[in-house]
Order: structure tokens, then sequence, then C-alpha cells
């Protein structure tokens, strides 16, 4: 059972990864960047989406040489950290989200590993409901001894192309359309890892306000901040997880 970890915007490296091991796969996607290392005594997997150090745009990275490489690295099941803006004007920044539910509003992305054959997977649950239920339990744990932390356990992360954020009309219609969250990594991660029968989760911090529901610009230096915070979520999570899974083995 190998955990892999894909670390999104602010969560480029990974402080807490003990004995930590570069490494460059090759794909027939193309070449991937991920690391190794020991959390909680586990032997875990680490990609940056955004490459190391972080320079790839949502709509440049090569998803399928991701999703492909952790596949041949061993990897059982796939964690997506992601930052996300919020769409439900209830939800407060930072607050560490579960999504069950995606909408995919990008286009152009190279978006199955699938490309001489017919193969329509099933993608009614594009999150991996006992990894899901899994990660919410530890979610749950964390929260016993941290009650700062702010939790939504169901989103639905709408993913759009970027580079650029939303006008506040599309946060809006995202809103129409049923999402919570919005970000730019979601998709087409989420389908691959489904085609490549990968158990995947997420977990989604707020970072800012989507488009028109603050008057403060939404700037990067924000969106880190708030994501430094989030990533010590994220981290006891992983952490709780990993321990969790310890005990699922022995039982
Ligand atoms: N929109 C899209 N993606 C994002 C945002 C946002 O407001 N914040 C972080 N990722």
């Amino acid at each position: 059972m190998t955990l892999a970890v894909i670390g999104g915007t602010g969560f480029s490296a990974f402080a807490g990864l003990e004995n930590l091991q570069d490494h460059r796969i090759d794909t027939q996607f193309g070449e991937a960047e991920l690391q190794s290392g020991s959390l909680a005594g586990t032997q875990i997997l680490f990609l940056p989406r955004h490459g190391m150090p972080a320079r790839k745009l949502p709509h440049e990275i090569n998803y399928r040489a991701n999703l492909m490489a952790l596949k041949q690295q061993g990897a059982t099941r796939v964690l997506a950290v992601t930052a996300v803006g919020t769409v439900d004007p209830n939800l407060g920044v930072p607050v560490l989200v579960v999504p069950d539910q995606i909408i995919d509003y990008t286009y152009g992305r190279a978006m199955t590993i699938y490309e001489q054959s017919l193969h329509h997977i099933d993608f009614s649950e594009p999150y991996d409901v006992e990894l899901r239920a899994q990660v919410l339990s530890a979610v749950s744990t964390v929260q016993e001894q941290r009650p700062e932390m702010r939790v939504s356990p169901t989103g639905v992360y709408g993913c759009t192309q970027g580079p650029r954020l939303e006008t506040a009309a599309e946060i809006r219609r995202l809103a129409r359309d049923g999402c919570t969250i919005v970000g730019m990594t979601a998709m087409p991660e989420a389908a691959l890892a489904k085609e490549l029968e990968l158990p995947y989760a997420g977990l989604s911090v707020t970072v800012n306000p989507g488009a028109g529901l603050t008057t403060a610009d939404i700037t990067l230096a924000a969106i880190e901040a708030a994501m430094e915070k989030g990533l010590g979520w994220v981290v006891a999570v992983l952490t709780v997880l990993l321990q969790q899974e310890g005990v699922d083995t022995l039982a």
C-alpha cells in the first residue's frame, strides 16, 4: 500500500518528509519528477504538480505523465492537495474541504490515457468513496486535537481552465451550477487516476474568496499565506491517515 500525495499551490516542498529522494520517471507520456520519503514511519510518494520549483501553470501540467509515473512507482492511492477559491459565500478562508464532486470547465487538456481505443470510464463518483471515508475519519481525529481547524466534509469542485482567475459573473455561474469551491487542477487529474484504477481523494484548502465575493484584491501572496496555515492541517491529516493505515494493516 503506497500513498501518493500530489501537492498544489503553496505545497511544492514537503517539509516533514524524511529520507527524501528525488526521482525522474520516464513514462509513455513524457517525464515526471517526484520524490519518495517517509512520513509517520511510512514510505510515501510526493509529486508537486506545478514542478520543483513550482513553474508549471495548471494547463501546462503533464497530468498524464504525473499519474502514470505514480502508478509505475507503485502508488496504490492518491491524495490530491489543492488550493481553491470559495464559491459558496458561507465557506470561509482557510477551510479544509474534502470534495465529493467535480464539474469540469477545462478545455484542450490531454484528458485520457487511451489514445487508440474507445473507453468510457464510470465517473459518477470522481473521488474514491472508501478513500474519502478514511480521509474524513482522519480529519475528525485531527479536529479533536485542533478545534480551530475549519472543515467542510463535502464540496463540489469547479475546475476552471485558468491561469487567470474568474470573473464575478463566472463565480456566480459556478454557484448556480452547484459548485462550492473553484480550482484549476482537479481535471483531468481525477479522471486519469480513475482510468489508471488509482483510488483518488482530494484535500482542498480555501485560500481566497472567489471573484466578486470580496472587495479585496486576490493576490498570490494572500493565497500563499492562507495555504501555509492550511498546509499544517493537511500534513496533520496525512499523518493520522498513515497511522490509521498502520492500524488497519495490523488488524
Ligand atoms: N479560482 C481558481 N483557482 C483558484 C482560486 C480561484 O479563486 N484560488 C486558488 N485557486
